[in-house]
């Protein structure tokens, strides 16, 4: 039994201003991969996610739409939740940043980081992005906002202020002795092209006559706070800051998953916070790139958002699952689109893996009365077969441990190819059925079916369900699987009866009906 190391994975919390989309669908289901990957390598885990519910883009959606910033986060807090769960998201908590347990931290350490004499009052004149909610370096009102390109507005006024620039030095001294700190290694080299520029302190604060809709600042209640420095302490108020130490101790530090847009807040801000307040920085920050649909970024704003519950509702949830985790955007930008989807369906999973488990299941039926083949020996090919298998899980694993989830569900589509091609190559359906013919044919069928055992256990991070129904086809209960039984053979009890798991990866066809494929059992 390997010693259960802790692993706190997060999600970005979303802004509640709007309904959720395929990219924050994108983000969520590939860290709860992520953490479901890791539970299975024997890992105690913690996953969260969330909704960033104050601020100014929140207060403005709630007047124009007639109602209140509450109303607003309740809705919308609900559609994430809901998503979350027709997505079969297996997240440990969900925090909203309206929640007493964070708006009290929140004013525990800005007390804190007022006490440290790391905030000063001052006067912030600058370009300002409304959408990012976020001072822009500079004062014109010329550039657009770096993050998301658009125009940004020239504001004057009175405000708190923390001392950043003071750990410039500090912050870049990590980040080049970590080199794991930001991953993949191009968005280290643009946050430390971003820190070459001399770091100016960041405005923390918001005028209550222009944002009321957030937490009050301690130490003077003319102002709120900033929501950027609001939502990153998230992560450290969900699992007790200031409240809870030896259930912080637990998990922090995290490793957050997020896409490029908010790269500077997480690893500038948010470790520069961490700092002052005495706490270690985050271990990871995984960040990836963008679905775009018709060749710009998902989202809201750009109108081209892809609701993933009517993608649910027209290919299944695991289709859904399997496509965000195969494309899983980690190094550069992927181009949505619902004919991509059906592809990547079609191919890895009902031409392929779908592929092998229907001949493993109509082997065991025909030419092995239904019940799994006993023990054999193995002939060079099966050994073969078998190395590469168990080669397999391991590579899987070392894909995880790097955070990419592409890789790993590729490994597991190319053992599925190659169990398949093992098929063919030794063509168990033209086998004699005399004796020595039909000896050999389950031995090819006992290997064929130890290797569908391990795919469907690897897959089970990804596709919960229908890994579960080949796993019980094949006489296995239907749980997770223990991480030591997909390095292990010979696992499958001989005499087993298996059970028809009916079309596990019906292909979809161009009019969406399904053909079935069962094991005709
Ligand atoms: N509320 C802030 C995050 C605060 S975290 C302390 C925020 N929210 S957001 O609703 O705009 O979500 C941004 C995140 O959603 C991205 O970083 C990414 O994880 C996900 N995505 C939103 N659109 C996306 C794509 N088109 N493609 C991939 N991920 C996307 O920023």
């Amino acid at each position: 039994m390997e010693e259960a190391m802790s692993v706190y994975i997060t999600t970005p919390i979303y802004y509640v201003n709007d309904l959720p989309h395929i990219g924050h669908a994108c983000t969520t289901v590939c860290a709860d991969v992520l953490a479901r990957y890791h539970r299975l390598f024997c890992k105690k885990v913690h996953f969260l996610t969330g909704t960033d519910e104050h601020g100014q883009k929140v207060q403005q959606s709630a007047r124009l739409r007639g109602t209140t910033p509450e109303v607003l986060c309740d809705e919308t807090s609900a559609a994430f939740r809901s998503l979350w769960k027709r997505l079969d998201i297996s997240q440990d908590d969900f925090i909203r940043t309206t929640e007493p347990r964070h708006t009290d931290g929140v004013t525990r350490a800005l007390d804190a980081l007022y006490a440290s004499g790391d905030i000063y009052k001052g006067e912030y004149h600058g370009a300002y992005c409304t959408p990012c909610e976020r001072f822009i370096g500079g004062d014109t009102e010329d550039s657009p906002c770096p993050d998301r390109g658009r125009a940004v507005q020239a504001i004057t006024e009175p405000a708190w202020f923390f001392r950043q620039s003071r750990y410039q030095e500090w912050l870049v001294d990590h980040i080049e002795q970590h080199p794991d700190f930001v991953i993949p290694s191009a968005r280290r080299e643009e946050l430390l092209g971003f820190l070459r520029r001399p770091l100016t302190d960041l405005c923390i604060s918001r005028p209550k006559s222009r944002v009321s809709w957030g937490v009050e600042l301690p130490f003077d209640p003319e102002f709120t706070c900033y929501v950027w420095v609001d939502a990153l302490l998230n992560y450290i108020t969900a699992v007790g800051y200031d409240t809870d130490l030896p259930r912080l101790r637990e998990w922090w530090p995290a490793h957050h998953v997020l896409a490029k847009d908010i790269i500077t807040t997480h690893g500038v801000y948010w470790p520069i916070l961490l700092k002052a307040l005495g706490y270690a920085v985050p271990k990871t920050l995984v960040v990836h790139g963008w679905l775009l649909s018709r060749d710009s970024k998902v989202s809201k704003s750009r109108g081209n958002a892809v609701d993933p519950i009517k993608l649910c509702d027209t290919h299944g949830v695991e289709a859904v699952r399997y496509y965000l985790a195969a494309e899983f955007p980690f190094k550069q930008d992927v181009s949505f689109s619902e004919e991509s989807l059906v592809r990547r369906y079609n191919t890895d999973l009902a031409n392929n893996i779908g592929n092998l488990a229907s001949r493993v299941g109509s082997l065991i039926r025909k030419r092995c009365d239904g019940l799994i083949p006993e023990h054999s020996g193995l002939q060079e090919e099966d050994r073969v077969l078998r190395d590469a298998v168990r080669a397999s899980a391991d590579t899987v694993r070392r894909h995880i441990e790097c955070w990419r989830v592409e890789g790993a569900v590729a490994e597991i589509t190319g053992i599925s190819s190659r169990c398949n091609r093992y098929l063919e190559t030794t063509a168990p359906w033209k086998l004699p059925d005399t004796r020595k013919g039909s000896v050999r044919t389950r031995e090819i069928v006992r290997a064929a079916g130890e290797s569908l055992r391990i795919i469907a256990g690897l897959l089970h991070p990804v596709l919960p369900k229908k890994s579960s129904l080949i796993r019980t086809a094949l006489g296995l209960c239907g749980d997770a699987p223990e991480w030591g039984e997909l390095s292990r053979w010979d696992v499958l009890q001989p005499g087993t009866r298996v059970v028809d798991p009916g079309p596990v990866f019906p292909r979809i066809t161009r009019g969406g009906e399904f053909v079935d494929q069962g094991w005709g059992i």
